[in-house]
C-alpha cells in the first residue's frame, strides 16, 4: 500500500492493466517497461522525429533504423529531413512523396517492411477519414478466444476517432479489457454496462470520456456482467435489451447535435446471451481472424449463428468487415489462412492486415490504444490502414450516384 493513503483510496487508485496499482506506474518505472510518466497524448499523433522518446522504442518500431526519406508532421505536412531547419513544407502532396520512395525488392523483406510502413505514415497518418451518414453500429465478434477481438476494438475505435469520428466502445465482456485499454476505471463500484443491459440504467449514464483520444468513449464493463448471461434468461426482451438502450442513445446524441459516428462492441469470447444482444443491436459484424489454423474451425459456426439472428432477430445484419490479425508475413500458415479467408470472402476482408507486434500488446498495460502508445509502429498504422480502409469503403458503397469521390 502507498503512504498516505486510507485502504478505500488505495482500491480507487488501482491502475488499469494487470491490475498494477497506480502509485508503482508513478515511482519511475519496473522492469517490465512501465513508464514513469504517460506520452502525450493527443488526437493527432505527433510522429515528427523529434518529438518522440528513445527510450522505449522496440527495433521494431525505432524510426531510426528507417532509411527515411521524408518525414510527417502532425498534421501531414511533408518535409524532407536534409532541410528539418528549413520549416517551409516542400509539398504536400502526399501520394506523390509517397511514390517517390524507392521500391525494395521481396529478396529484402526487412527494408520492405519498413518501406511499407513509411508509405503508410505519409498516406494515412493525420488523414480525416469520411464519416458516415447514419450512426454505424458494428459488433466485434468471434467467439474464440484471444483472436485480437478487443484489440482490433480499441484500436480501430482510437483511429476512427483520431480521423475525426465521435466513437462509443462498449465494452460487453466481463473480463473488461477494452474499458482497461482505453484506460477507463471499471472497478465493482462504477455504474457499467451490466446496469444498462441488466438494470434500468441509461447508456448515457455510464459513458466515460477517454482522455487519451478526442471523440472516444467507453461504456465500461465491470465484473458484475459475469452475472448477466444468468440473469438476462429471466428477464423480459432478453436478447433486445443492449439494442433498446443503443437507439435511445443515440437519438440523444443526434438531437442535442452531437451525433455518434460508430458504436463498436466487443463481444466476450462465447455465443450466450451478451454476444446474442450484441448481434440484435447491430447491424454489421466484424470479425477479427487470427492468422493461425484453428482460426478457421469456429468460423463457420459464428456464421450460423449470424443468419439465425438474421432469421429471427435482426434482419438487417450481416457480415461486413473481416480483418486478418497477428499476421506472420514470415510464415507460409499466415499466407494459407490469408488466402482461403479472402477466397471464401472476398468482399468482406480488408486489404489491410495486421502484423504481430510487440507494441500491440504492450499498450493496454499503459492504459491506452497502441494508435497513442506508439502511433508510429507498424501495429498503429496497419490499424490506421484498417480503419481508414474500413470508413472509405463504407463512403464509397453509401455515396449518392453522380457525387464526385
Ligand atoms: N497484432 C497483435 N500483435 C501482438 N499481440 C497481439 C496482437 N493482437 C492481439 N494481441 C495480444 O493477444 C492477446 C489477445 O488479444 P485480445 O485480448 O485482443 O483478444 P480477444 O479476442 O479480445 O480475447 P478474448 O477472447 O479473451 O476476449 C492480448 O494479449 C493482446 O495484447
Ligand atoms: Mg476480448
Amino acid at each position: 500500500m502507498a503512504h498516505g493513503t486510507t485502504p478505500d483510496e488505495e482500491h480507487l487508485t488501482v491502475g488499469p492493466g494487470l491490475g498494477f496499482p497506480s502509485y508503482a506506474l508513478r515511482s519511475g518505472g519496473s522492469p517490465l517497461g512501465w513508464p514513469s510518466a504517460m506520452p502525450a497524448n493527443p488526437r493527432r499523433p505527433d510522429v515528427s522525429r523529434e518529438t518522440r522518446g528513445t527510450d522505449d522504442v522496440s527495433r521494431e518500431t525505432s524510426s531510426d533504423d528507417q532509411p527515411a526519406s521524408a518525414d510527417v508532421s502532425a498534421q501531414g505536412v511533408v518535409a524532407s529531413p536534409e532541410r528539418a531547419d528549413d520549416p517551409t513544407p516542400v509539398t504536400d502532396d502526399r501520394a506523390a512523396v509517397a511514390a517517390a520512395i524507392p521500391e525494395v525488392g521481396v529478396d529484402t523483406p526487412l527494408a520492405r517492411a519498413v518501406a511499407t510502413d513509411h508509405v503508410k505514415r505519409i498516406t494515412l497518418v493525420g488523414v480525416d477519414l469520411p464519416r458516415p451518414s447514419e450512426t454505424r453500429v458494428l459488433t466485434i465478434a468471434n467467439q474464440k478466444g484471444g483472436v485480437g477481438k478487443t484489440t482490433t476494438t480499441v484500436n480501430i475505435a482510437a483511429a476512427l476517432a483520431q480521423g475525426g469520428a465521435t466513437v462509443l466502445v462498449i465494452d460487453l465482456d466481463p473480463q473488461g479489457n477494452a474499458s482497461t485499454a482505453l484506460g477507463i476505471p471499471h472497478h465493482a463500484e462504477i455504474d457499467s454496462i451490466y446496469d444498462v443491459v441488466v438494470g434500468s440504467t441509461p447508456l448515457g449514464e455510464v459513458v466515460a470520456t477517454c482522455a487519451d483520444v478526442e471523440g472516444l468513449l467507453c461504456a465500461p464493463a465491470t465484473i458484475d456482467l459475469a452475472g448477466a448471461e444468468i440473469e438476462l434468461v429471466s428477464l423480459v426482451a432478453r436478447e433486445s435489451r443492449l439494442r433498446r438502450a443503443i437507439t435511445a442513445y443515440i437519438d440523444e446524441r443526434r438531437a442535442s447535435g452531437e451525433p455518434i459516428d460508430y458504436v463498436l462492441i466487443d463481444c466476450p469470447p462465447s455465443l450466450g446471451l451478451l454476444t446474442v444482444n450484441a448481434f440484435v443491436a447491430a447491424r454489421e459484424v466484424f470479425i477479427p481472424i487470427q492468422c493461425e489454423y484453428y482460426a478457421l474451425e469456429g468460423l463457420s459456426q459464428l456464421l450460423k449463428n449470424v443468419e439465425l439472428i438474421k432469421t429471427h432477430l435482426n434482419p438487417g445484419l450481416h457480415v461486413s468487415t473481416i480483418l486478418l490479425t497477428m499476421y506472420d508475413a514470415r510464415t507460409r500458415l499466415s499466407a494459407q489462412v490469408a488466402e482461403e479467408v479472402r477466397i471464401h470472402f472476398p468482399g468482406e476482408t480488408l486489404k489491410a492486415t495486421v502484423p504481430r507486434s510487440v507494441r500491440i500488446s504492450e499498450a493496454p498495460s499503459h492504459g491506452q490504444t497502441v494508435m497513442t502508445y506508439d502511433p508510429n509502429s507498424s501495429g498503429a498504422l496497419s490499424y490506421l490502414e484498417a480503419a481508414t480502409e474500413m470508413a472509405q469503403r463504407h463512403a464509397a458503397r453509401t455515396r449518392p450516384e453522380g457525387e464526385p469521390q
